[in-house]
């Protein structure tokens, strides 16, 4: 087959469109470790309130001084609602979810997790400064979801 000069230039066009296309899709859907959990701790969403650390959400320091907040989301909220945390301490965020993908991503911060049911996601993140924190969920869950958030209290 005797391809014409343009339409060799063109597939040539094409195919390298479709190559940074995909690039550019995979870069913003995982950049900022906005990653699906793989490969990390699964647990049964249907028997979390039987599940450490799930099965006491909240704030739990821990013996070097660090803390785990352990959060279940559903839709259309998260437990515990609120919650506080020290400055300038390690906090790591054990979430999973009860239901359907969430995600946990709190504004003005790197921590921007995808929330997936079966499994556990964790980030570990320390503020800086005092005052409130608003965490939203950035994963499209059902009617309520411009409505899903919940708040960190960080204090001195
Ligand atoms: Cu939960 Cu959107």
């Amino acid at each position: 087959m005797h391809l014409h000069k343009y339409e060799k230039i063109w597939l040539t066009f094409g195919f390298a469109a479709l190559i940074i296309f995909l690039s550019v899709v995979g870069v913003s859907a995982f950049h900022q470790g906005h990653t699906p959990a793989g490969g990390l701790q699964k647990v049964d969403p249907d028997n979390l309130e039987s599940t450490p650390p799930f099965d006491k959400p909240g704030v739990h320091e821990k013996e070097d001084g660090s803390y785990e907040v352990a959060v279940v989301a559903e839709a259309f909220g998260y437990t515990p609602g609120e919650i506080q945390v020290p400055a300038g301490e390690k906090v790591t965020f054990k979430v999973t979810s009860k239901d359907v993908t969430h995600s946990f991503s709190i504004v003005d911060t790197n921590v921007n997790m995808m929330v997936v049911p079966g499994q556990v996601n964790e980030k570990t993140h320390v503020f800086r400064d005092p005052g409130k924190y608003l965490i939203v969920c950035n994963e499209y869950c059902g009617s309520g979801h411009h409505f899903m958030s919940m708040e960190i209290e960080v204090v001195d």
